[in-house]
């Protein structure tokens, strides 16, 4: 494979057009496109682009030309998976699975799809969004809208069979409605989705975490509630990893009972973690619903990645995700124990090209600090 790294002219061009996105990002599209609509609105039409734009291979081929940037340094294998690179879209922002092609054009290494349901969902009243931009930051409050895990499970399958070079993940969650029973409903509810998804994506990530549902959080707030869901999930066979996307607002000695379960199931990563819930020192309207993304998860998410690998180390791969916006945070949730980084907030505020400049960015700083191999760096902080 020739990498865009080793090529001098290509290499160049990577570079340009990604500082010329930025600048464009920054003082065009950003203001005029995006943030001049609700964050409702705008995120609509984030989705329509993608569903246009796909349609237009040239205009893909272009983008993967101009922005993907490769480089055997970013080159990494985990779980038994092979990633061009450690960055995935997190799951939300892609719930119906509208934007793998995008995705897979502009250099990800793998994306995230859903968190979908067993039955579609309308998820909870708008506004689902509340942009803080001085937060870098948003309030997000969707509940689960999806079109349902048969059909965008389906359509996962497809994105991961005719993506270039992107893994595609599927995150299953409990149906947010009306119809929503006790616990054995719930654990059935994930079931049906896991069998719908059982080898028919890279990865499976079960999301116990997602805090804007009328069911609340009954598989993490009890250890033996998510025993119960594991050893219901373990009977369905499948030949993909499955990481568990882990809440960001517990207590360590609440958090490891919570790993002390997983630790004895087909568990092999830990996605850490789902949006910060603490307002504490933020200015937020009292009346606005939801968990935060971004800048106010950075910090918790980075200390619970290096305390959950120096306690484990490699009995669970890691997903770090919370406010990665730079190279620099990036890398620190790899020093300290992350094999993966996710992210959604950076695109939202920064642009498509971020993955490019965390991309370049990351591959500079494993270079400077002489490792040959991104998975030589993970845990070295921890
Ligand atoms: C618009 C939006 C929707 C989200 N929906 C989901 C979801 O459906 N499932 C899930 O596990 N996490 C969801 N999340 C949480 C993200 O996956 C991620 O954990 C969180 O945003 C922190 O990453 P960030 O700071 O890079 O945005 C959502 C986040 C955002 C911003």
């Amino acid at each position: 494979m020739a990498y865009v790294s080793e090529n001098f002219w290509h290499d160049a061009v990577n570079k340009a057009t990604t500082d010329l996105f930025t600048f464009g990002y920054k003082n065009i599209i950003k203001p005029n496109f995006v943030f001049n609509h609700t964050p409702d609105v705008a995120h609509d039409q984030m989705i329509e682009f993608c569903n246009v734009t796909k349609r237009i291979p040239p205009l893909m081929w272009l983008l993967r030309e101009m922005l993907d940037y490769t480089d055997p340094v970013l080159e990494t294998t985990v779980m038994g998976v092979d990633f061009a690179n450690p960055f995935g879209l997190s799951a939300g922002l892609d719930k119906n699975c509208d934007m793998p092609v995008l995705m897979d054009n502009v250099g990800f290494g793998f994306e995230t799809v859903g968190s979908t349901t067993s039955r579609a969902s309308a998820g909870n009243p708008k506004p689902w969004f509340h942009r803080l931009p001085e937060y870098d930051s948003m309030m997000v409050h969707v509940g689960l809208a999806n079109d349902g895990s048969d059909k965008v499970i389906d359509r996962a399958e497809q994105a991961w069979t005719n993506a270039k070079t992107m893994q595609v993940s599927v995150s299953i969650a409990r149906t947010n409605d009306d119809k929503c029973g006790d616990l054995d409903e719930g654990i059935e509810d994930y079931c049906i989705s896991m069998r719908r998804a059982a080898g028919r994506s890279a990865m499976v990530e079960v999301n116990v975490s997602c805090p804007n549902t009328h069911a609340g959080e009954p598989f993490t707030a009890d250890p033996d509630a998510l025993d119960r869901l594991f050893t219901e999930l373990d009977k369905i066979e499948r030949p993909q990893p499955t990481l568990v996307k882990m809440p960001l607002n517990k207590t360590w000695p609440e958090f490891k009972d919570l790993l002390d379960v997983l630790a004895e199931h087909n568990v092999q990563g830990l996605s850490i973690a789902n949006l910060q819930k603490d307002r504490t020192g933020l200015e937020i309207p009292q009346q606005w619903e939801g968990g935060l993304s971004g800048g106010p998860c950075t910090v918790a998410s980075e200390e619970r990645i290096a305390q959950v690998y120096r306690e484990y180390g490699e009995r669970f791969a890691i997903a770090g995700i919370g406010g990665v916006f730079t190279p620099q945070q990036a890398y620190r949730k790899i020093r300290n124990g992350a094999s993966l980084v996710m992210f959604i907030s950076a695109l939202m505020y920064r642009g498509p090209q971020q993955i490019t400049v965390l991309k370049r960015g990351l591959a500079a700083l494993l270079k400077r600090d002489g490792f040959e191999h991104i998975s030589d760096a993970v845990g070295i902080d921890a």
